[in-house]
């Protein structure tokens, strides 16, 4: 079954049928203020933090499922009838009006058609100003004079996550709200800059404060006493809880239109003022959407293709790199799911996230990478979850104090031991720091000297409130990039049990499988690859004794691969501390595990030979028509020797669900065997994009990845769950660009080295590296899946691609003879 369609040429995705199985969300904002709304205009915002400094309120894991929201809604005052512009909160019968939503980047557009008037509300976050923009559209498409109320809302949050939902002894009463000249201003009176304000482009005919008031007692956003009596009472007080509601009379002749413009921002009535002034100017707000357009396509345009398979390209072109663009913004805690009650940066996750975009968001991918490497510890692991402002010297801002007295985090507090430490966090980070040198070229920041997490001197005086405003001044160490880098690879090196595979410590990528503090041997192959690409950097640098080194590491840790993991037709997921191999031929349960072969191939730590086996492998035992499941069969029976995920239930997240971040894994390690028909396969079949048409298994929105699919052992086998805020995002795109089209930038050169379906023809690439733009014509005329014969730079014959200004026309013709020049 299908709910809508995807909408290429506008870069929108259309929800025609408004009764989907769950909330479809988007994002809006990409600086500091971020609204996350759903198809009915249900939602919430915050600005920078979703745990700290929340505007909107949100009532999770409620029932409905999404409220409350960003609401305009119009009422006929001669029938008293009243409808939203969103199918929610009021909820027309479908039948009786017909309603739209188009969700695009960074805006999203409701429309309502009932009883010949026709609504749009937009809403939208502009660049360069804290505010969110409701634009909206209302004409009268019948033949008489048409008598209309149209009435805003949206419900106040106060900005603590934990005190909007538990503990309201102060800020229930330390809120308020006033109105003055047509702006209503909200204000958290604990808070030095804790205002909001709500307004409008026209004079307001009556408004409401409180939320009480407006809603009424026994009522819901469903039916709004205000809105069904036609006016809103006048309501402001200091304390309780408050809303954004103001009301304006319209008389529309047939034919006629009005557009108004809601505003709800950060700041005080003064900057309320200023935005509305700004605001009411309507080119302001054309302007709007004309400069998200040229963000976005700045961004879309360093990586354009055109090739056979439409989901790719849409995917690419559009969604895919969007939802990485998010996650590398918001930092993966503001959803549906996670709805902003933890933030900062989970080091694991930001790692990976950064690798992805560094073309397309180098600035915000080298910060992160920056903010990593102040949350290394000395020893060489990273703070699994932590807040940059901690070991930021620029950090200027005050601490939050709480009217409710919290203890002070010790530095102790802040800085975790190897107890808490995962394996695998920090050895991303080595791999992100040199894929981001070769996109970008900035060879130096390999010198840059960065503090280690436990080596910061926090200043004291503001050392008082809570762990995420505590800032720090001074520095009493730090080392080079270089050496951070040599830091992660040796903690590792070091960190390794029995049998020479790296220990799990408290998790691994894996979050629920812990071992028990035994041996990972996808730590392992992610440490091979780490020192993979870092023996290539220091290559480049010219550390012969490092190249040297490391190469041995290397070494060592294919020999243990040979000797210790290879379990006869796959590698073995780990041992447990009492000496269990996890993922073995002989287990009934975990039998197989999606992570380490993965890793094991694409680490290029596997033999070839070996490689094909695994991944047959895994081909046979967990791949689905929805993608590949991350082990199996599920573990029925827990066993606290494994971890946590032996009481996951079975089907579900890391127990045997088709979880969606190693997915694209498997697609590149396919792709290193040279193997792309079965990389496709594997692509197409998570490819939320191809799953647009039988929704009713999905249920999650087609033009995001999710973190999981229910696995086979599940009831609900396909059900996709988690959109956005998950490492697939980064991780698809990766694999497909790098791997599968094989666009892959190194530090002098651009390479290209397709592993495609023999079936292609062809495909096109534009690709900008560094200051060129490079048009790529790939070429397969022996349908071959991998191996580049001819290399054509402006019709010259050459053997590789530089690095060059302006430009230039690629052409790359693949082949078995290797006989590039
Ligand atoms: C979630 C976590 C991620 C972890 C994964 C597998 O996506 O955010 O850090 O690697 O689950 O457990």
């Amino acid at each position: 079954m299908k709910y809508g369609y995807f909408d290429n040429e506008n870069r929108e995705y259309v929800i025609e049928k408004m009764d989907l199985p769950t909330s479809w969300t988007n994002y809006l904002g990409v600086e500091n203020m971020c609204a996350v709304v759903n198809h009915t205009a249900g939602g919430y915002m915050f600005y920078k933090s979703p745990q700290y400094h929340r505007i909107t309120r949100f009532r999770a894991n409620a029932i409905p499922l999404d409220r409350p929201g960003h609401y305009v809604y119009i009422r006929d005052d001669e029938t008293k009838d009243y409808w939203s512009i969103s199918w929610q909160p009021v909820g027309k019968p479908l039948a009786q009006a017909d309603y739209q939503c188009r969700h695009g980047l960074s805006y999203t557009k409701y429309s309502c058609r009932y009883k010949d008037i026709a609504g749009t509300q937009t809403l939208v976050i502009p660049r360069g100003d804290d505010v969110e923009l409701w634009d909206v559209h209302i004409k009268n498409e019948s033949d008489k004079v048409r008598n209309l109320c149209i009435f805003s809302y949206c419900e106040f949050s106060f900005h603590h996550i934990d005190m909007d939902n538990q503990n309201f002894q102060m800020s229930l009463y330390a809120a308020g709200s006033s109105y003055e000249n047509g702006i209503i201003e909200h204000d958290l009176f604990y808070e030095e800059f804790g205002y909001q304000y709500f307004t409008a482009n026209f004079k307001p005919d009556s408004f409401d404060c409180l939320r009480d008031k407006f809603i009424g007692l026994y009522r819901t956003e469903n039916n709004p006493l205000a809105v069904e009596q036609g006016k809103c009472g006048g309501s402001y007080e200091k304390g309780s809880n408050h809303c954004g509601s103001l009301q304006k009379k319209i008389t529309l002749g047939p034919g006629e239109e009005i557009r108004l413009v809601f505003m709800l921002g950060e700041g005080n009535r003064e900057a309320g003022s200023a935005i509305r002034e700004k605001y009411s100017n309507l080119d302001n707000v054309d302007k709007v959407y004309d400069d998200l357009r040229q963000y976005w396509d700045s961004k879309l345009s360093k990586l354009q293709i055109n090739t056979p398979n439409i989901g790719m390209n849409t995917l690419i072109n559009i969604w895919n790199i969007y939802q990485a663009e998010i996650n590398i913004m918001f930092s993966r805690f503001a959803s549906f799911i996670e709805v902003g009650g933890r933030t900062g940066l989970g080091y694991r996750d930001t790692a990976q996230d950064a690798m992805t975009i560094p073309h397309s968001n180098p600035e915000k991918c080298r910060q992160r990478l920056v903010e990593l490497l102040r949350g290394l510890v000395s020893a060489g692991y990273g703070l699994h979850l932590f807040q940059p402002e901690w070991f930021d010297p620029d950090n200027k801002a005050k601490p939050f104090k709480s009217p409710t007295v919290i203890p002070a985090p010790s530095r102790e507090e802040m800085v975790h031991g190897i107890e808490d430490a995962c394996s695998d966090d920090a050895l991303w980070l080595v791999s992100a720091i040199v894929e981001y040198v070769k996109e970008t070229g900035e060879i130096n920041f390999i010198d840059e000297i960065i503090t280690y997490a436990d080596q910061y001197t926090a200043r004291k005086d503001t050392v008082t409130a809570r762990k995420d405003t505590v800032t720090a001044r001074k520095d009493t160490g730090g080392g080079s990039v270089y050496e951070h880098m040599i830091k992660i690879l040796d903690f590792s090196t070091e960190q390794v049990g029995e049998n020479g595979i790296c220990k799990g410590l408290r998790a691994d990528w894996n979050d629920c499988l812990n071992l028990g503090g035994g041996e990972s041997t996808m730590v392992s192959f992610l440490h091979y690859w780490a020192l993979k690409n870092f023996v290539e950097l220091a290559k480049y640098l010219g550390k012969v004794e490092d190249v040297k080194k490391y190469s041995m590491v290397m070494k060592n840790i294919a020999k243990a691969a040979d000797e210790q993991m290879w379990d006869g037709s796959w590698y073995i997921r780990g041992v447990t501390k009492n000496g269990k191999k996890i993922g073995t031929w002989s287990d009934k349960e975990g039998k197989i595990h999606l992570e380490s072969n993965t890793w094991a191939v694409l680490s290029g730590a596997a033999p070839y030979d070996k490689g094909i086996k695994a991944m047959d492998s895994i081909n046979e035992y967990l791949s689905t028509p929805y993608g590949i499941m991350l082990n199996g069969p599920s573990y029925t029976q827990s066993d606290d020797d494994i971890g946590f995920v032996t009481r996951v239930y079975p089907g579900i997240k890391e127990n045997g669900a088709i979880f969606s971040h190693p997915n694209p894994w498997a697609w590149a390690a396919e792709c290193e065997l040279g193997r792309g028909d079965r990389a496709m396969g594997f692509y197409n079949a998570l490819c939320p994009y191809h799953q647009n048409d039988m929704i009713e298994i999905r249920e999650a929105e087609p033009y995001s990845y999710c973190q999981f699919m229910m696995g086979v052992d599940h009831t609900a086998y396909g059900r996709a769950r988690h959109p956005f805020m998950t490492g697939s995002g980064g991780w698809a795109y990766f694999s497909a660009t790098r791997y599968m089209l094989g666009i892959k930038p190194q530090f002098e050169n651009l390479e290209i080295d397709p592993c495609i379906p023999g079936e292609w023809e062809k495909f096109q690439v534009t690709r900008v590296w560094r200051d060129g733009t490079y048009h790529i014509q790939v070429e397969n005329p022996e349908h071959i899946m991998k191996g580049v014969k001819e290399l054509y730079l402006d019709g010259h014959k050459v053997k590789d691609i530089p690095q060059l200004k302006g430009t230039h026309e690629v052409r790359v013709v693949m082949g078995n003879q290797q006989e590039r020049i």
